[in-house]
């Protein structure tokens, strides 16, 4: 089973003004080529005393335009050709242009003829620039035109000055990309998605708890953002960021995130995806204060609460995702999991795999449901993530 990369074939035209970020839209060039993506770079003159044409060239492997007059009609057929359009970083002076209809280069005459909703644009200055109601009024006129805004972000500025005005990071670039390119076919539900390990505690230092980084439940949590769900995140301790535009409930333990999970799921929640490698037994008792050389505990462990059998037993249940973490390839348990705990969908996952499971950016998997089974190459977990929601969307249709 092979996910489509939404980026892979699409056509990015990449739109670069003068400021000190436009270095980073190197490197942009060069991921969305990675990805398979078809990038035709548009570089203002001010751009061209921070970087060269040429490493826009190299990066991205294709043309690189700088003038409104080396091809006449370039500012109607570039933007008809591309899916989407990006202008990162994205100057005052660019917004302002923008926002007004202004069209006195090669960039701005493009904009002209693009529609609004295929437009992403990353914004770098200054902050006491971007707080300007000048700037802030034009950046609500292309919000509301349907413009795309990534960033900016809070940090330190070029100039050395603290505050909001960093263009965003690539990958969150990357992410709004791939978030625009993505089909909504997950409009009207509402998706529960648990992420990260639990912690069980012995005493107020000390636990027990797993390797997982959240990177798949957080996969999924962005892949269902970016097909038109509305998503609540529920995760045990990681070091991600949440995704943008969903629902975030951080939680410890297993008991927190059985009560956060059976209160969001009552909420009218349509689907639950239990990625969360939630702990199955926990210390019967939780020391009040840490437990000195001399008190070594004898463990006693009791089960936790089983999370998934206390949805799928619940009036108006959701449709039911879990995951079964095995080391090996024992798909018989995996099925005896999905028909114990009454789940529509198991996703078999051999931790035991290199590149699968655990603290990785891949995933191999089986998709196991009431009908069949489908197993995915080794992916990114983005790609796994989407090969879930399509096996879902096929099921529910
Ligand atoms: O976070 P990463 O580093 O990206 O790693 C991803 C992952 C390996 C954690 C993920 O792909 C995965 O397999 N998650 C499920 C881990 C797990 O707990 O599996 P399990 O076979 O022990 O549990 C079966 C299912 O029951 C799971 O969906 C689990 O969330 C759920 N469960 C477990 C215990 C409990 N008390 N209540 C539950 O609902």
């Amino acid at each position: 089973m092979n996910f489509l990369n939404p980026l892979k074939n699409r056509s990015v035209l990449l739109g670069i003004t003068g400021g000190v970020a436009a270095y980073k839209s190197v490197e942009l060039a060069r991921r969305l080529y990675d990805e398979e993506a078809s990038v035709v770079t548009i570089m203002t003159e001010a751009s061209r005393h921070f970087i060269t044409p040429l490493s826009l060239e190299v990066a991205s492997r294709n043309r690189v335009y700088t003038s409104l007059w080396e091809d006449p009609l370039a500012h109607i057929r570039l933007p008809k050709e591309a899916d989407i359009t990006v202008i990162a970083p994205a100057t005052a002076n660019l917004i302002a242009k923008f926002s007004q209809g202004i069209a006195d280069d090669l960039l701005s005459t493009c904009l002209l003829s693009c529609s609004s909703k295929k437009v992403i644009i990353a914004p770098a200055m200054n902050w006491r620039m971007y707080e300007n109601p000048a700037v802030q009024r034009n950046l609500s006129q292309l919000t509301s035109q349907g413009v795309i805004l990534v960033g900016p972000e809070q940090g330190s500025l070029a100039c050395g000055e603290e505050g909001t005005g960093r263009m965003a990071g690539v990958p969150e670039i990357i992410d709004a990309i791939r978030s625009a390119l993505t089909k909504k076919d997950l409009v009207g539900e509402r998706i529960v998605v648990t992420a990260g390990p639990t912690r069980e505690y012995l005493d107020p230092v000390r636990f027990i708890s797993n390797r997982s980084s959240g990177k798949m439940g957080y996969a999924l949590a962005a892949a269902a953002r970016d097909r038109g769900a509305v998503v609540t995140l529920i995760s045990g301790p990681t070091s991600l960021q949440p995704p943008a535009g969903v629902r975030y409930i951080p939680v410890e333990t297993a008991a927190a995130m059985f009560a956060a999970v059976t209160g969001e799921t009552a909420r009218a929640a349509t689907m639950l995806v239990m990625a969360a490698a939630v702990a199955d037994f926990s210390p019967e008792t939780r020391a009040e204060t840490k437990l000195g050389k001399k008190d070594m505990p004898q463990l006693k462990l009791r089960m936790t609460d089983d999370i998934i059998a206390a949805v799928a037993s619940s009036p108006g249940r959701p449709f039911i995702v879990g995951f079964a973490a095995e080391t090996g390839r024992d798909l018989d348990r995996a099925r005896q999991k999905m028909r114990d705990k009454q789940m529509d969908m198991i996703v078999f996952n051999d931790v035991a795999e290199p590149g699968a499971g655990f603290d990785v950016d891949t995933n191999r998997v089986v998709i196991i449901d009431r009908s069949g089974e489908q197993g995915t190459e080794l992916m990114s977990k983005n790609s796994v993530a989407h090969a879930i929601f399509d096996r879902v969307r096929e099921i529910k249709a």
